[in-house]
């Protein structure tokens, strides 16, 4: 497909986008007008009809942000419970803010530090995992949540084609290019992983779905 017909189908599909409820859509316009990272809206959207096939009662989200996509989540399925994890302290705290305006702080709790360190230390057990942070680190994230997903868990991991950066050359800026390089070795590793069956979607910014595989 071409990139034109591709932006071409992308405005439409973003051209029937609605928000849930005006407070996430306060949410994502404030976030979109200070450049802060959010989950894009087809992302939103695909991730609310995985989210009501999948009913997750809980959900590991590395990179919280301001709070967006954990907000969105838990609006989605109302029993769900969300830890999510934030290293930077300014953000940190604007989720806090945000989790508490939206009501939802009974259901999400934010810790903060790196993830790779949090993670290990965590005990508890997850339906779902969504990765969402430093792009350099999907697979330590990815290799981390293993031991706290449940069997018929599933791990999301968002931006893998990086702006079209992954899937080619064309598109590499050089500063990016360890990273990039970090992220095609994390879906090779993730499509010849020998437990995981994984798809990659050209949804937003590129969307990676894992699941265990079916033991015969
Ligand atoms: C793309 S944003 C998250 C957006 C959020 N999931 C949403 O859609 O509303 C990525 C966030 O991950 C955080 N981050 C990056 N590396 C991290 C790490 N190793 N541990 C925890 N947080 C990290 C960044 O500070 C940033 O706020």
């Amino acid at each position: 497909m071409s990139i034109i017909i591709n932006d071409l189908v992308e405005a439409y599909i973003e051209g029937l986008y609605r928000s849930r409820n005006n407070f996430l859509k306060n949410l994502r316009e404030g976030a979109e007008r200070e450049g802060v990272p959010i989950i894009t809206k087809d992302t939103e959207n695909f991730l609310s009809v995985l989210l009501s096939i999948h009913r997750p009662e809980r959900i590991l989200e590395i990179g919280t942000a301001v709070g967006y996509s954990a907000i969105f989540s838990a609006s989605v399925i109302s029993k769900t419970k969300i830890i999510s994890v934030e290293m930077d302290e300014h953000m940190y705290e604007r989720a806090l803010i945000n989790i508490e305006a939206s009501q939802m702080e009974n259901r999400i709790s934010v810790l903060k530090g790196d993830a790779r360190e949090i993670i290990s230390d965590l005990n508890e057990s997850f339906d779902m995992v969504f990765i969402d942070a430093a792009k350099g680190h999907y697979k330590s994230f990815f290799e981390g949540s293993l031991k706290l997903l449940k069997p018929k868990g599933i791990i999301v991991s968002d931006n893998v084609l990086y702006k079209g950066m992954t899937a080619s050359n064309e598109f590499l800026l050089k500063r990016k290019r360890t990273i990039v390089k970090r992220m095609r070795a994390y879906l090779e590793y993730l499509y010849h992983h020998t437990e995981f069956e994984t798809a990659i979607l050209s949804i937003g910014d590129g969307v990676a779905v894992s699941v265990r595989k079916v033991e015969e």
